[in-house]
């Protein structure tokens, strides 16, 4: 086929200087070409390359032994059953990255029987239909990195995961997207999923029961927004004791909750980057490595301070306002206590008085006996 269709391997440049001198070959050759290769593309061997055109849509012939399509760097938005219109048999591997995809419709891919290779990575998809792919799909690579236009979308761009026709997936890479969670049960039906990608999205934990179906042997998660990894994702992982876990550029929250999480990161074989893990809080702790961290310095004392200092400082505010209310009461009393005053020096001074004059009778020799006498 290659050597029936010269035109097929040049550049348009190169086929019209050759149609010039040689129209009749060209038009022989066009001819036998079950499909030429398509105005602004390049064809060589079986691969043909339509990258970075402003296509809108997929070139409608394409050469029949097309084993790799690029179509990278387009501005395709919607996908669906007339996009491809020729069955290719023998395409292997599709590549939409970089496009404005927003759908994939029922049938999208039902002319490519046997597609192993599909890259969707930066698009903005909103959904991608239960149907797009074939029953028998021989699908195993999926990238859809940096592929969601925004989180809400997340649950019907995946949706399609759950309905169980791509049983040959091994590779799924979903990194850069904001995810936060993955929703129970997208995993279930991938029989044959061995590496998963979730770098850089968002990823706040990992629900019981995700790992349960997959064979995974390699999980990404580096670069999300793990603080600490619960009983229940740390028995999630150790449900697969020959996976290979990383995790670096999390932002670990060294506490004193955290020791659960350090030990199991430590005894863990699955850990492949453990020496890259580092806390990201307490600030006293920030960029300090886990594997030489001490249990010890895990502490929740930072917090503790605070609320005592606050409660210092309430205790001296309630102790001022005491101290103003007092001051104020004495402040309208003044009258009063004045006279309390002046009344409790005149009972004082009557006192002395008295005690004055007992003492001077009782100092009197003379009246000593007397004042015996009297005391009897
Ligand atoms: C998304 O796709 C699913 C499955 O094909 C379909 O049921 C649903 O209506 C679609 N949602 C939107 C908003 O297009
Ligand atoms: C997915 O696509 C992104 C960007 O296009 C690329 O960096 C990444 O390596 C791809 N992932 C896989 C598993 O091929
Ligand atoms: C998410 O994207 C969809 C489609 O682009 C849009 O309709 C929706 O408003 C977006 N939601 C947010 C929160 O940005
Ligand atoms: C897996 O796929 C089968 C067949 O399509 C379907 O009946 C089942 O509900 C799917 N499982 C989940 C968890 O969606
Ligand atoms: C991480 O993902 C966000 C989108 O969720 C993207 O904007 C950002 O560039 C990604 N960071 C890296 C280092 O790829
Ligand atoms: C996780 O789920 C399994 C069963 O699916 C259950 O046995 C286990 O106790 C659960 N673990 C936690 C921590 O919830
Ligand atoms: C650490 O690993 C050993 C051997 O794998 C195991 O016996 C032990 O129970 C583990 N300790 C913890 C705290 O998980
Ligand atoms: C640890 O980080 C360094 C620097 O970022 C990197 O080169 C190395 O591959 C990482 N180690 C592992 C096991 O991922």
């Amino acid at each position: 086929m290659g050597l029936l269709c010269p035109s097929c391997g040049m550049n348009r440049g190169e086929r019209l200087h050759r149609s010039a001198v040689l129209p009749l070959l060209v038009l022989l050759s066009t001819a036998l070409c079950a499909h030429g290769c398509p105005q602004s593309c390049l064809c060589s061997s079986q691969t043909v390359k339509c990258q970075n055109q402003l296509l809108d849509a997929i070139p409608p012939s394409l050469p029949a032994n097309t084993k790799s399509l690029f179509l990278t760097g387009n501005t395709i938005s919607r996908i669906g059953a007339d996009s491809f219109p020729t069955r290719l048999d023998q395409l292997t591997d599709l590549y939409l990255s970089g496009n404005e995809l927003e759908f994939v419709d029922a049938m999208a891919f039902e002319n490519f029987p046997n597609l192993q290779r599909l890259d969707l990575s930066n698009n903005q998809l909103q959904n991608i239909s239960d149907r797009a792919f074939p029953a028998d799909s021989k699908l195993q690579l999926l990238n859809l990195s940096s592929s969601f236009s925004n989180h809400s979308s997340m649950e019907m761009v995946l949706g399609f995961l759950r309905h169980g026709n791509l049983l040959q997936l091994t590779s799924l890479d979903l990194s850069n997207n904001q995810l936060l969670i993955l929703p129970n049960g997208v995993l279930t039906n991938l029989s044959s999923l061995a590496s998963l990608t979730l770098q850089n999205s968002s990823i706040i934990t990992i629900y019981n029961g995700t790992l349960t179906v997959p064979p995974l042997r390699e999980l990404d998660l580096r670069d999300n927004s793990l603080r600490s990894l619960t009983a229940s994702m740390q028995a999630e992982l150790s449900l697969k004791p020959l996976l290979r876990v990383w995790l670096a550029g999390n932002p670990w929250r060294c506490d004193c909750l955290f020791e659960d999480t350090l030990e199991w990161l430590r005894n863990s074989t699955q850990v492949v980057d453990m020496k890259n893990l580092t806390c990201a809080e307490p600030k006293a702790l920030r960029q300090q490595q886990l594997l030489v961290l001490e249990p010890t310095s895990l502490k929740c004392s930072n917090e503790m301070e605070g609320v005592l200092e606050t409660s210092y400082v309430f205790l001296g505010l309630v102790l001022a306002l005491i101290g103003v209310i007092f001051l104020l009461v004495l402040y309208l009393n003044r009258k009063g206590i004045k006279r309390w005053m002046y009344n409790f020096r005149d009972a004082c001074r009557d006192h002395m008085e008295g005690y004055h004059y007992r003492y001077e009778i009782n100092s009197d020799p003379r009246l000593a006996n007397l004042s015996i006498n009297s005391d009897v």
